[in-house]
C-alpha cells in the first residue's frame, strides 16, 4: 500500500513538473465528488468509516503533492550552457514574406503618422488543429489595429499551407482590388513560415509545442540582421488589449506585465515594488528563475543581439525560464508595464480544443444542388470536418422540426 502511494505520488509529481495545476485540480474535483454523492446509512457505518478515511487519506496526499510541487522539485534546474543555448540550427522553408505595411490608414491616423516607431515582431506559433483558422483569423483582426507590426505566423508543419497563405494575403495587398469593398482588413505586413517540430521531440511527452517555430522566427530575424525592434512571442489563442502594444513598443531591454488567466492563480506576472520588479507571483515556480508566461515579456532585439547565443531550448515548461537565461536577464533590468503591473493587457484565454469531425452524409448529395457540397469541402480544406459516406457522425437534416432523407431536398 505504503509503496503504490509513493510510486502513485512519484507519477503525479513527475507529470507535475510540467502541468501541475491541472492534474491536481482535476484529482481533486475527482475526489471531491465522491463522498458528497452518497448517503450514509447507520448500519454500514464502520466499513463506511473506513472508506472516508481512505479517502481522507487521499485528499490529504493530493494536498501534499500539490504542496510538494509548488516548493518545486526540479532535477535540471543546474541548466548547463550547453543546453541555456542550443544552437538554432532546424530548417524551415519561408512560405511568404510580405515586409510592406499595405494599410492606409490604423486606427484614426494616417499611416505615414506612425513611422518614427519601433517596429513589433509578433511571433505566432501555430499547429495544425480544429481550431487553428478561427484562431489566426481573430488574432488577424486584432494585429490590423496595431500600428508598425510585423506578424511571423510559424505553423508546425513541413509544407506550407496553402489556405493560411491565402488567409494572410486576404490581409494584405494582392487582393485589395478584388475586395475593394474589403479594404479596411487589409494590408497586415507578415511572414509565414514552414516550421516543423523535429520527429524526436514529437514522441516526448509532454510536447515542446511551439518551440521549433519560436527557433524559426529567431532565426529569421537573425538572418535578415534585424536588430531594430521589438520582439514578442503571442499565441494564437491569446486576447490582447490594443493598449498592450503601445506598452512593449518602448522595450528598452527586457519588459515585463502581467498575464491573465493563467493556471491556478488565474494570473501570472511580475511583483513590483517603487516601480522595480522585486519577485514573481505565478502558481508554478519549479525552481524557474524567471517564472512568466510567454506571452508576459517582450525583448528588445538590440538587447537581444549583444547575445549570439540566445536560445530557446525544447524543455516543455522551461522555454520562459531559458530563453531569458539565454539572454543573461537580470532583475535590474526589467521594466515592468501595464501600469507597475497592475493591469492585464493579455489573457491566456485558450479555446477548447476538440477532435476533428467527419460527418456521415452521403457523397451524392455533396453537389452544387445545394450548399452543403462547398460548406463541407471548405471545412475540409480548413482541417475543421470532413465527410464520409460511412463513418462519422451522421449528419441530419430538418425541416419544420422534422428530420428529412436529403433526397427530400434534392430530388
Ligand atoms: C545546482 O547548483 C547549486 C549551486 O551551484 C548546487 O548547490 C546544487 O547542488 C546543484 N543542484 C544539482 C541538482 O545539481
Ligand atoms: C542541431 O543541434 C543539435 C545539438 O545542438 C543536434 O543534436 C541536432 O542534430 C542538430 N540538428 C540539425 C538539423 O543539424
Ligand atoms: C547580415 O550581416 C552579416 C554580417 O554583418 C552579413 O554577412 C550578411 O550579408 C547580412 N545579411 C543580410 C541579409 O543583410
Ligand atoms: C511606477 O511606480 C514608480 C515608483 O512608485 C513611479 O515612479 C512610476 O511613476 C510608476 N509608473 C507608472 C506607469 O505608474
Ligand atoms: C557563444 O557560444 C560559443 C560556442 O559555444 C562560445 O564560444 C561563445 O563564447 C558564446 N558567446 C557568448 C557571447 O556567450
Ligand atoms: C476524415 O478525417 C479523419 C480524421 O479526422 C480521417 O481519419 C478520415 O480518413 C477522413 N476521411 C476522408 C473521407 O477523408
Amino acid at each position: 500500500m505504503t509503496n503504490q502511494l509513493t510510486r502513485h505520488k512519484q507519477e503525479i509529481r513527475k507529470q507535475n513538473v510540467f502541468y501541475p495545476n491541472r492534474i491536481s485540480a482535476d484529482l481533486i474535483l475527482g475526489s471531491a465528488n465522491f463522498p458528497s454523492n452518497h448517503a450514509w446509512s447507520k448500519s454500514s457505518i464502520i466499513p463506511k468509516v473506513g472508506v472516508l478515511f481512505v479517502v481522507i487519506c487521499f485528499l490529504l496526499y493530493v494536498l501534499w503533492g500539490t504542496l510538494d510541487v509548488t516548493i518545486a522539485d526540479c532535477t535540471e534546474c543546474n541548466f548547463s550552457d550547453e543546453t541555456v543555448h542550443a544552437r538554432l540550427n532546424e530548417s524551415y522553408l519561408v512560405c511568404n514574406e510580405v515586409p510592406a505595411d499595405h494599410r492606409v490608414f490604423v486606427h484614426d491616423r494616417a499611416l505615414r503618422d506612425y513611422q518614427a516607431l519601433p517596429m513589433i515582431y509578433f511571433v505566432t506559433p501555430t499547429y495544425p488543429r480544429r481550431e487553428q483558422i478561427p484562431e489566426l483569423i481573430r488574432l488577424a483582426y486584432t494585429l490590423l489595429h496595431v500600428p508598425r507590426i510585423h506578424w511571423i505566423l510559424a505553423n508546425d508543419l513541413k509544407a506550407c499551407n496553402a489556405y493560411i497563405d491565402g488567409l494572410l494575403k486576404r490581409f494584405d495587398l494582392e487582393t485589395k482590388v478584388r475586395f475593394a469593398h474589403h479594404s479596411f482588413i487589409l494590408g497586415l505586413p507578415f511572414t509565414h513560415l514552414a516550421s516543423p517540430m523535429p520527429e524526436f521531440y514529437r514522441r516526448k511527452k509532454p510536447m515542446p509545442r511551439g518551440v521549433a517555430n519560436r527557433r524559426a522566427a529567431i532565426q529569421w530575424l537573425r538572418q535578415r540582421n534585424i536588430t531594430n525592434g521589438i520582439l514578442y512571442f503571442g499565441d494564437d489563442d491569446n486576447t490582447y488589449d490594443l493598449k498592450l502594444f503601445s506598452e512593449i513598443r518602448d522595450t528598452q531591454r527586457v519588459s515585463m506585465f502581467p498575464v491573465g488567466l493563467i493556471e491556478e492563480y488565474s494570473v501570472s506576472g511580475p511583483v513590483v515594488r517603487k516601480g522595480k520588479v522585486v519577485g514573481f507571483l505565478d502558481s508554478w515556480v519549479a525552481e524557474r528563475r524567471w517564472p512568466v508566461d510567454m506571452a508576459g515579456f517582450a525583448t528588445n532585439l538590440a538587447y537581444m543581439a549583444e547575445y549570439p547565443n540566445a536560445s530557446m531550448p525544447y524543455k516543455p515548461g522551461y522555454e520562459e525560464d531559458l530563453f531569458l537565461r539565454s539572454i543573461r536577464l537580470n532583475l535590474n533590468i526589467i521594466e515592468p508595464k501595464a501600469n507597475n503591473c497592475t493591469e492585464i493587457l493579455v489573457w491566456h484565454t485558450q479555446t477548447k480544443n476538440r477532435e476533428r469531425t467527419t460527418l456521415r452524409i452521403s457523397n451524392k448529395y455533396l453537389d452544387d444542388r445545394s450548399n452543403l457540397g462547398t460548406l463541407i469541402k471548405s471545412l475540409d480544406v480548413m482541417g475543421i470536418a470532413n465527410s464520409s459516406d460511412n463513418e462519422g457522425r451522421r449528419a441530419v437534416i430538418s425541416k419544420n422540426g422534422k428530420a428529412k432523407p436529403l433526397s427530400y431536398f434534392l430530388s
